[in-house]
This record gives C-alpha cells, structure tokens and sequence, in this order.
C-alpha cells in the first residue's frame, strides 16, 4: 500500500482541537490498514509569529511543498491582532495557496438529513441540499497588486486593493467547474458583477467561451454575486456547481455553509494543477471555518468540517474515494444517532464535546467496518 506524506499544520484557536479529532480517524484507518501515512506536523498562522515571528516559515513551506498533501485546520485570532501587517497570522495561509499555485477550491455545502433542523432556514429549503462551491484562490483581490495604504499627508490615508484577471485564471478554473459538474447534475452557474467590474465582464466572457468551445453538454448560467447571495437563501436548491472569484467565493461560502447548519460542517479541498510529468497534483485540504475565538479552548469546537477534509483528501489526492465515503457515511451515521456538538444543536439531541465527536464517528467507523 502506498504511504501518502502528509503535512499538519494545525494553526491557532481551534485548529489543535479539531486535528486531534482528525488524528483519532487517521488513527483508525492505519489500525484498519486501509491507509498509510507518513505524518510531519509543522506551524502556521499566530503559532508559527510566536515562535518564528513569521506566519509560515521557509522550512515549513518545504515541508508543504514536499508532502502529497497539506491538512491546515485554521489560523488567526485577536491575540495576532497588532502584529506587522505581512506577519498576521491569514499570510501564512495566504502563502500556502499562492506558493503551491493551489487556484481551484471546492467547497461543497451538503446538508445532513439529520440536520435539515439545525440551518437557521426552513427545513424544506435545505433538506437535501447538495451544491458545490468552486472559488478560484490564488488570483482576484487577494493578491493583485498594488496593494497599499499611503499617509496622505492631510490627515487622510488611502487604501488599495486591485482585482486582477487574466484569461488563463478563469479558464482553468472555469474547466474544474464544468468537469465536476460532469460528475454530478451537469449545471454550472457562473458568478461575478459584470455590471460593475471589468473582471466580471472578461470573467463571463472566458467562461462561455470555455463552455460553448468545450462544455457545450454541461448547462450554464451566470448570475450576479449579489443576486446569487440572495438566491442562496431563498432557493439554494436550485444549484449544482456554482464558479467564482477569490472574494465573492470566500462570502458565498459562509453564506452556503449556513445552509448546512454551522460553518463547522463545511470541509475544503484547495487544489494546483495535475502536473504532466509525474501525474500529482499539489493540494491543502482545510475546513471553511477560521480559529473560532469565542469558543477556543472549551472542547466543544465541531470536528466534522475538519474530518470531512481528511475525506476529501482520500478522494482527491489519493484515489481512496470509497474510504472517503466511509468516513462521510461515518459523520451521517454519529449525526442520525442524534449526537450533536453544540453549534450544530437540535431539539432532543445529545450535545457532546469535539473528542468525544471524533471518538463516536470512530466508533460508527468500527461498527460498520465491512
Ligand atoms: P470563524 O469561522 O472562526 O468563526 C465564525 C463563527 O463560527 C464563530 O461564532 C465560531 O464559533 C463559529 N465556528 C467556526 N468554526 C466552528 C466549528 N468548527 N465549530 C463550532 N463553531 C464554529 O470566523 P471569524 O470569527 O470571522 O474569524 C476568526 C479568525 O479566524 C480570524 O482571524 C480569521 O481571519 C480566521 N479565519 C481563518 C480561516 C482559516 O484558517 N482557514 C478561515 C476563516 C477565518
Ligand atoms: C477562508 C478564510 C480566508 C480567506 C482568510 C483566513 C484568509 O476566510 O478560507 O475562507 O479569506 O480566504
Ligand atoms: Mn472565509
């Protein structure tokens, strides 16, 4: 069997807390032999400025570069809060995506039959939801250049973000939406505000191009970001493969995520591109949620986001797609029985801690081992 390297950067406020959970799987499958890992663990985020004074080291980025795939589990938090701009602790994240070119991120909002009560919208809108959030992650805002604030002397100071595109950014990000659509109920709707930004016009420009050259079976729609958002929670179920930019995927997201029942349920995989040579492709899984503050420390943190990017690196980085659907039918199963951590909270449910969480899906892992 092969051993897959993996990197662990646990991070700050949750992060530790919601790894140990996904050690305890990771535990599992190796007593089970259905999986190999040679484990390296490193810092990031706020950890790694205390300790380095620097949000990712150099040493730590070889490491990332060098395993099949990165775990992150979450950076940030207000002790970080004064700390120089380039060293917060979101620029080690940051560098990860950028340096490991990793520029498709799939973030897909399924909500549990067993949570239908937990979203904050009526059953009836969420029940059976299942859409895919593809946000393309190394260009847009994020990164554009320039990127400054300026004194301007009058007792005013100017800020700039720049939101650069190019053709080659949509394409291939457009091409990992119509692919994964192909996977599953064939419709794309193609995000940005194109009514207001150049990018949004040459973005909806390059995906049709995309589509009608090579997707002409794959249906496609573009709808703009603020009306997307507004669709989100009237009728969500209206979508299948949503594709957009760095920022308005970042919001869509948390938006998407609420559907579910809690941020703490959405896992991520952000990947580069297949490289020609050797077949790999570079990849970071990590949940959609950041070190959640108001409740770090206490245990009570939901696992399921970062344990579903343990899935997710099974189907994407090591073609272990039905262990991946064990631990997923794992999660369905601990959530049927009615155990819930605390932000995921339904009426007559039995609330319980992020280990003990981590230790029942093991256990629903156990007892339907095949
Ligand atoms: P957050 O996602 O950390 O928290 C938002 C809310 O969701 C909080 O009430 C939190 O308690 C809750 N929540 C999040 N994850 C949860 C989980 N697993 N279980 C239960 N409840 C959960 O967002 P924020 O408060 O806006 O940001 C806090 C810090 O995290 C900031 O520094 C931000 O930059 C950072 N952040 C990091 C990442 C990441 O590392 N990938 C992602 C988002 C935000
Ligand atoms: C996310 C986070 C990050 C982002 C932050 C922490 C840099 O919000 O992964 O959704 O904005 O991309
Ligand atoms: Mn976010």
């Amino acid at each position: 069997m092969a051993t897959h390297k993996l990197l662990l950067l646990a991070g700050d406020g949750i992060g530790p807390e919601v790894m140990a959970e996904v050690k305890r799987v990771i535990g599992w499958l190796e007593r089970e032999g259905l999986a190999s890992f040679a484990i390296e663990e490193d810092l990031v985020g706020g950890s790694a400025y205390d300790a380095h004074k620097q949000a990712i080291t150099d040493a730590a980025m070889d490491r990332a570069k060098a395993a099949d795939a990165v775990l992150l589990a979450a950076v940030g938090g207000p002790k970080w809060a004064d700390v120089p701009y380039e060293a917060r602790p979101e620029a080690g994240l940051l560098r990860l995506r950028k340096d490991l070119e990793l520029f498709a991120n799939l973030r897909p909002a399924i909500c549990y039959p067993a949570l239908a009560d937990a979203s904050s919208l009526k059953r009836e809108v969420v029940e059976g939801l299942d859409i895919l959030i593809v946000r393309e992650l190394t260009g847009g805002v994020y990164f554009g250049e320039p990127k400054t604030i300026t004194d301007l002397g009058n007792g005013q100071k100017r800020a700039i973000d720049t939101q650069i595109y190019d053709t080659y950014e949509i394409d291939r990000i457009a091409r990992v939406a119509f692919d994964l659509a192909r996977t599953r109920r064939n419709k794309v709707t193609s995000s940005e505000k194109h009514n207001v930004m150049r990018t949004g016009v040459l973005w909806k420009e390059v995906v049709t191009k995309v589509h009608d050259a090579d997707y002409k079976d794959v249906e496609l729609e573009h709808n703009l970001a603020d009306s997307l958002a507004m669709q989100l929670v009237r009728w969500p179920k209206q979508f299948d493969v949503i594709v957009t930019d760095n920022l308005f995927g970042d919001v869509l997201s948390d938006i998407a995520a609420m559907l579910t029942g809690s941020l703490g349920m959405l896992p991520s995989a952000s990947l580069g591109a297949v490289d020609a040579a050797t077949g790999k492709r570079s990849a970071m899984y990590e949940p959609v949620h950041g070190s959640a503050p108001d409740i770090a420390g206490k245990g009570i943190a939901n696992p399921i986001a970062m344990i579903g990017s343990l899935a997710m690196a099974l189907r994407y980085s090591f073609n272990q797609g039905e262990v991946a659907d064990r631990i997923e039918a794992a999660i369905s199963g601990v959530l049927d029985a009615g155990k819930r951590t605390a932000d995921i909270r339904t009426a007559g449910a039995e609330v319980i801690s992020t280990q003990a969480m981590g230790e029942a899906i093991v256990a629903e892992l156990d007892a339907a081992r095949a």
